[in-house]
């Protein structure tokens, strides 16, 4: 690996605050948690049953799959449940609509995650053996691999239905395949591209149960971590084929909005179907009949009969749920940390918080592409250039003050600088692997000059030379997602800081749905962003750890003409991050990860700024949180928590259900959820 500058100029990170998480996880092997077996019989809340007595419903056993996957008794924490109740949750973002792989959000917070289910499941990993990991099964029942590893061969669940009682099969993996990742003008939400599945991968049906997968490389088993949430969740292709433009006269646009909030029952894989939607007000979704996960009495999960999404802000959600007005939430921004102890600890609370490690974490984004991403005008294609100059990214970190930007947010042991790349505290993270460079302004403002970048006219702001962009001042916009304090905090520090140094950051602060838009589409010269589970797991979303694809990371995409443009650290990312996915051998993948966190953090392919826990927070009525549930690991609480099999005890159940004893009804504009 070549060393850009001399050594000197970096340190070790220092080390973070103590901050002890506050409950581990009981480690068991993927099959101590669940199996996929048929039951002698099988049971349903009575409401739903008297919907199966009065003809509406088929009985239970035909609605179930041959050989429904079943939870295991001693992996639940309080054992098997009973029916009833709901999850009340509070969100901060909006649903564009309900067609997933077209590219709309649901608005986050666990909708998304409880509608789509995908091949396979990594959320609840954190409680599995470090050295049995392997992404478990869910619609993939079982796989093989080939003998010389090139090909895989997964069983799906057989005779499973979408909720509405339409048949499941691998003509919607296919549909998922081939028109939505494969078909590069829909962008799938999750971020799915043919490059997640690495390079020269195929995909075939063998029969309605039968997939088959064939690599380049052999054994890959990491791209099961791809075939999890969110990148390898299928929709309903019956009632999204037809909506797509290869097979209507749709435009991508359209296809993408064929299915607006407003269209309800949408049909789901997922425990719960969206039955009301009220713009800024809520989303209530019940329990899906055609369900196929059970408890080993044979009773048909979720036992909670619905779920609802307040249409509020995050903060709200954290409030909301510390109150006793909602029942969930991942305490997230640190602004809210100390109120939310303080209430938490009163005896009378309604919500248990917990803490975990620091999985949370922030990072600025210079845009590295040069070659025509997002279409940059004169003035973002100077700065763009920039970004590529290292010289420039060592004058930005030098003047980033990290202890201070993390005490804005909140005082005490939680946050802790971040070099960027993977976090202190996380399985690959080496500290000898990692560069961190102190907050120097002298230094800052030598690179700076370094670069080329002088303030000719005396205004504050450094000024481009006479050549470039008309020698104008230096200014930069940021992305910001405007549904987070967090954000906007740490967004406004690096404002005043680069303010300090001489450049001028103008904010550009948008809905999360818009942020998403505007990042694909390369549209910003710099973004804020807290990172996603490559960073903590680096087995999960590892096409998005480096450029190994036109479009697989966040800050280095494609130009017009489909190439990208790496400069010679990002290859050797790149090709660092290739030969992990291609690895099997533990301590080979080690060494990987220590170069990359080299490579990364010498090299500033980005810049970390800091780095803290988040802690859960759920009503105290509800069973079966499992210990050292992380809000977020290989994917969000809400997936880690296994929301399926939560549930609560009969003296404690409430009232709360807003549409008590109903069922989703058939998918349609205005259709709400029918009683019996
Ligand atoms: C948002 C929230 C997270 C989590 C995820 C789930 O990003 O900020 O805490 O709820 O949604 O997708």
């Amino acid at each position: 690996m070549s060393a850009v500058f001399a050594q000197t100029e970096w340190t070790t990170p220092p080390d973070p605050p103590e901050f002890a998480a506050q409950s581990e996880p009981v480690f068991v092997s993927g099959s101590d948690i669940q199996e996929y077996k048929a039951l002698p019989e099988y049971h349903e809340p009575d409401f739903v049953k008297a919907f199966v007595d009065a003809g509406k419903l088929p009985p239970v056993a035909e609605r179930l799959p041959k050989e429904p996957l079943v939870f295991k008794t001693p992996n639940m924490p309080d054992g098997m449940g009973v029916y009833g109740d709901t999850m009340r949750h509070v969100i901060g973002g909006r649903p564009d609509g309900w067609n997933y792989i077209g590219g709309a959000t649901q608005g986050w917070g666990g909708i998304d995650i409880g509608m789509y289910e995908c091949l396979t499941r990594t959320g609840p990993l954190f409680q599995v053996k470090a050295d049995e990991l392997e992404p478990l099964p869910n619609l993939a029942k079982s796989w093989e691999w080939s003998e010389d590893g090139h090909e895989l061969t997964m069983h799906l669940i057989e005779g499973a239905k979408w909720s509405d009682g339409e048949p499941f099969g691998a003509d919607d993996v296919m549909f998922y395949w081939e028109d939505n990742v494969l078909d590069t003008n829909v962008a799938p939400t999750g971020g799915a591209t043919p490059e997640s599945f690495g390079e020269g991968t195929t995909l075939e049906k063998i029969d309605d149960a039968t997939v088959k997968w064939t690599f380049k490389q052999a054994k890959p088993t990491q791209f099961l971590y791809a075939m999890a949430y969110g990148t390898f969740c299928p929709g309903p292709a019956h009632i999204l084929k037809p909506q797509h433009p290869k097979y209507s006269e749709n435009n991508y646009d359209q296809y993408k909005n064929a299915f607006p909030p407003e269209f309800l029952n949408f049909p789901v894989m997922g425990a719960w179907v969206p039955v009301e939607y009220r713009p800024d007000d809520v989303i209530v979704l019940r329990r899906n009949p055609y369900y196929w996960k059970v408890d080993e009495n044979g009773n048909q999960l979720p036992y909670l009969n619905e779920v609802s999404y307040r249409l509020s802000t995050w903060a709200d959600r954290d409030v909301q749920t510390i109150a006793g007005t909602a029942d969930f939430s991942n305490l997230e921004q640190p602004e809210n940390f100390v109120e939310s102890l303080r209430r938490a600890a009163e005896e009378t609370a309604p919500a248990r918080l917990q803490f975990g490690a620091r999985t949370i974490g922030y990072t600025l984004y210079p845009n590295l592409s040069g070659n025509g991403w997002g279409e940059p005008n004169e003035l973002s294609q100077a700065v763009r250039e920039l970004n590529r100059n290292i010289d420039f990214r060592k004058a930005i970190t030098y003047a980033i003050d990290r202890k201070s930007l993390g005490e804005s947010l909140v005082k005490g042991p939680f946050t802790t600088p971040y070099p960027g790349g993977l976090y202190a505290g996380t399985s690959f993270y080496d500290k000898d692997s990692t560069a961190f460079f102190g907050y120097d302004m002298e230094k800052a403002k030598e690179y700076l000059a370094k670069a080329g970048l002088e303030d000719t006219d005396g205004n504050g702001v450094v000024n481009f030379p006479s050549g470039t962009a008309g020698g104008q001042d230096v200014q930069i916009t940021m992305l910001v997602n405007a549904d987070y304090t967090t954000d906007k905090s740490l967004a406004e520090g690096v404002l005043a800081q680069m303010e300090a140094l001489g450049i001028r950051v103008i904010l550009d602060t948008v809905s999360g749905n818009s942020l998403a838009e505007y990042q694909q589409g390369g549209k910003y010269d710099w973004a804020i962003l807290r990172n996603g589970s490559d960073l903590v797991s680096v087995v999960q979303g590892t096409a998005g750890l480096a450029p190994v694809g036109p479009r697989t990371a966040f800050s280095h995409r494609a130009g017009t003409d489909g190439t990208l443009d790496l400069m010679p650290f990002e290859q050797e990312m790149v090709d660092t991050v290739n030969k992990f996915i291609a690895s099997a051998d533990n301590a080979e993948r080690a060494d990987l990860m220590k170069t990359y966190q080299q490579i990364y953090t010498q090299n500033l392919y980005a810049i970390g700024l800091t780095q803290y826990p988040g802690a859960l927070l759920i009503n105290k009525r509800f069973a079966n949180i499992p210990a050292g549930a992380p809000i977020f690991q290989f994917n969000w609480a809400e997936d880690n928590v296994i929301r399926e099999r939560l549930y609560v005890p009969a003296d404690k159940q409430t009232t709360n259900e807003l549409h008590p004893n109903t069922l989703p009804n058939t998918p349609g504009v205005g259709n709400g959820p029918i009683s019996n």
